[in-house]
């Protein structure tokens, strides 16, 4: 069993890789914690409590995390994931309950009591995770490493260059990538090769409970390519349970922290700047048709 602490901000990506998360016995999840991102964070929160109820799984603690990036300004994709991040389903009462605590307080104490490193995902701005490196720097040797969603090397989602995660909270992003603990990067670069066509949504809506409720959601999305809608939050899990789905490279990734290509990841091609580091591992391609049988059967097996 894989440990981690789940860093989100649902959305509706983030929906299907936590009902992945939630449902699958090798991913041992220890802690969940909102971030606002897609949709504030009373609302990434709210989200996180109607999936765990919907997965009778109310006694997972959830943390809410940070309403606001370190910095800039709060841009939600509300436009995207609509008003309340996850509409189009009508979910049961919620029974799943907040903790009392903050999500970089939780995290911190998530470590402290760890007896194996554990693996932090975040599929939302990483603003809690900069705090957590800020406010508890004798506690990054327990992180066995980030596996993160976001940023791009060909093209982004916000800019020409920007990645949505990486540009909400792209302070926190710097602060991340200068952090020394081990990163993976899953970005734009796989997570838009990877699309669910909407022929296979519509197959899910016929996959009992889960299904139906996915594929609602997903029917919702308002992010879409030719050929079919990205599912990229779900990489994240898929990574962690299938890493031989994906192809990294080593590089340095310098976040660009204003101007006009604020958000971007730079990554050092020519080991020119960085006197030859390396600080993360970036998903530069992907078995399209591996992920997809992947996905469809982890939707499955919910049911
Ligand atoms: C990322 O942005 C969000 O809208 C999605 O949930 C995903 O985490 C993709 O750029
Ligand atoms: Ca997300």
């Amino acid at each position: 069993m894989t440990p981690i602490i789940l860093d989100m901000d649902p959305g509706i990506d983030d929906a299907v890789a936590l009902s992945i998360a939630l449902t699958n016995p090798e991913i041992d999840i220890k802690l969940l914690t909102s971030v606002a991102g897609n949709v504030s964070v009373e609302k990434t929160t709210k989200n996180l409590l109607k999936l765990t109820t919907f997965f009778h799984q109310d006694t997972l603690p959830i943390a809410k995390g940070a309403a606001a990036p370190l910095k800039k300004t709060l841009s939600d994709a509300s436009y995207i994931h609509g008003e309340s991040g996850m509409p189009g389903y009508d979910f049961p009462r919620i029974t799943s309950e907040v903790i009392t605590t903050d999500a970089v307080t939780a995290m911190a104490h998530v470590l402290v009591n760890a007896t194996e490193p554990i693996t932090i995902v975040a599929t939302g701005a990483y603003t809690n995770i900069a705090q957590l490196i800020q406010n508890h720097p004798n506690l990054l040797g327990k992180i066995k490493k980030f596996v993160l969603m976001g940023g791009t090397l060909t093209g982004g989602n916000v800019s020409s260059v920007a990645e949505f995660n990486v540009f909400t909270d792209p302070d926190a992003a710097d602060i991340v990538f200068k952090s020394e603990v081990p990163i993976v990067l899953i970005g734009l670069d796989v997570t838009l090769k990877a699309l669910l066509s909407l022929e296979i949504i519509e197959k899910i809506g016929h996959m009992g409970r889960t299904g139906d409720m996915l594929q609602k959601l997903m029917k919702a999305y308002g992010d879409s390519a030719i050929g079919g809608k990205p599912m990229h939050d779900v990489n994240t899990i898929c990574y962690l349970l299938k890493p031989e789905f994906y192809t990294l490279k080593d590089y340095w990734i310098d976040v660009i922290v204003s101007g006009p290509a604020i958000g971007a990841t730079v990554a050092d091609t020519q080991n020119r700047w960085s006197d030859g580091k390396l600080n993360a591992k970036v998903a530069i391609d992907i078995n399209v048709s591996a992920f997809e049988k992947w996905l469809i059967d982890q939707i499955q097996k919910m049911n």
